[in-house]
């Protein structure tokens, strides 16, 4: 750790926000704070009321601080008109293992304008790039979602949740490092399976480019809805962004569809204008099977033909459905058949006869003629069924029990018969 520059006076500048040492200057607008918002004070101010207090906290404390290497409390203030907007501080500062952490707070009718993403970068790269220090730590209450965007949005990279750290309350761990360099390269858009619904059921690199991404982007029928992938990327980052998709309209390519296509598409493209190298886009089971994310590639491809499209797979809804009800996808030279019930239910009945192992998906306002096509192929008792799969109101049982329309979520397994150990090798 550099300490000489640790001690200089600290004077950052921004598009909209200035980081600077905080003065007798600032004694008007801190008063103000201690009466109307005090939570928003640092943490040495806690409890601190009368005017003296705060002269000699502003004068001597925070200047020690500084002096001995230990902290650093700065104003955040607004770079047009120079006033206190908030408050940035380094503390726990660690010259052993070249650490510390920071906070930051900001006035409630300042909220918004990107002060907070501002001043958090300016304070972390002097930090690390000025001061040598190498790690900087960031910890925020499990549900404050803006205070997590902003840390995201800082370079910080979230590791984990202390539990019961934060007077009793759960805390998530941000951390960025001297060595975190941006990744460089070309823009890249990532469509990623997050499995059919069970947070657990996501690969870990899933989960790692959630939480690298620049924007994270998941499908939903309107803004006011979560959307199905929504769920399981909330457990993993603070930065969901919802595009509309209309996702349950039918009859092919409507208009509605084709307009929500090229939406999103310009949201991605958007995304990149303004500086995203990485956004992903999140799809329930697999980016590859029947899924949006191929529409909305197609469309930024069009828009941007230099991007570089990746997919990270997921856990299928028949995977999940094979584990949860036990039964085995394929054996031995079997085949397995994949049938959207929307393709007709010719095309099902047809696989009934000549595939071993047959699945159904997009079945739910149909689920009678599936049941009827399976008593028709004398297949119905071996049949299984499970709908929402790893959410709240997940059933699974055997397609003999089925009555009547089923939900949206729901998939059907008809294993290929077999008799004895190996029989099928
Ligand atoms: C548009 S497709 C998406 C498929 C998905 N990409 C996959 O890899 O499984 C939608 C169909 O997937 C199946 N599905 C997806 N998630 C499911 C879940 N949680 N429970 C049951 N079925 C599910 C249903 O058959 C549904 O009609």
């Amino acid at each position: 750790m550099n300490e000489s520059v640790f001690r200089r006076p600290v004077r950052l500048t921004a598009d909209r926000t200035i980081v600077r040492q905080l003065t007798l200057d600032d004694a008007e607008a801190l008063v103000s704070i201690v009466r109307t918002e005090p939570e928003i004070l640092p943490q040495t101010l806690q409890g601190v009321h009368d005017a003296e207090a705060l002269a000699h906290w502003l004068t001597v404390s925070v200047p020690n601080g500084q002096r001995f290497g230990v902290s650093v409390h700065l104003a955040i203030a607004d770079r047009e008109t120079d006033t206190l907007v908030g408050f940035l501080g380094l503390f726990r500062v660690d010259a052993t293992h070249d650490s510390c952490e920071v906070g930051y707070a900001l006035r409630q009718g300042v909220r918004g304008r990107g002060h907070a993403t501002e001043a958090l970068l300016l304070g972390a790269d002097w930090a690390l790039n000025d001061c040598g220090l190498h790690r900087i730590e960031l910890r925020t209450l499990t549900d404050n979602i803006a205070s997590m965007r902003v840390a995201e949005k800082a370079g910080f990279r979230r590791e984990g949740v202390q539990r019961g750290a934060g007077r009793r309350q759960d805390l998530v761990m941000f951390s960025r490092l001297a060595t975190d360099v941006p990744a460089d390269g070309p823009v890249r858009l990532v469509g990623i399976g997050v499995g059919p619904g069970d947070p657990e059921l996501v690969t870990a690199k899933a989960v790692r480019l959630l939480q690298e991404a620049d924007v994270v982007l998941v499908p939903v029928l309107a803004l006011d809805e979560p959307g199905r992938a929504e769920s399981v990327v909330r457990e993993y980052t603070a930065k969901a962004e919802r595009v509309v998709f209309a996702l349950n309209d039918r009859g092919g390519v409507t208009e509605k569809r084709a307009a929500a296509w090229d939406a999103a598409a310009a949201r991605v493209l958007d995304a990149f204008e303004q500086g995203a190298r990485t956004v992903v886009f999140a799809t329930i089971g697999d980016p590859n099977v029947y899924s949006t994310f191929t529409y909305l590639a197609q469309g930024v491809r069009a828009g941007r033909p230099d991007v570089v499209v990746e997919t990270v797979p997921g856990i299928t809804a028949m995977q999940d459905l094979a584990a949860r009800s036990g039964t085995v996808l394929a054996e031995g030279t079997e085949s397995v058949v994949l049938v959207p019930l929307t393709a007709g239910n010719g095309t099902f009945q047809d696989a009934l006869q000549t595939g071993d192992t047959v699945v159904a998906y997009k079945f739910g306002s149909r689920a009678s003629e599936v049941v009827d096509a399976l008593k028709d192929a004398g297949r119905l008792d071996d049949a299984v069924y499970g709908a929402r799969l790893g959410l709240p109101g997940e059933a699974v049982g055997p397609a003999a029990a089925i009555d009547g329309p089923v939900p949206y979520l729901s998939t059907l397994i008809v294993p290929g018969r077999r008799t004895s150990r190996g029989g099928k090798l």
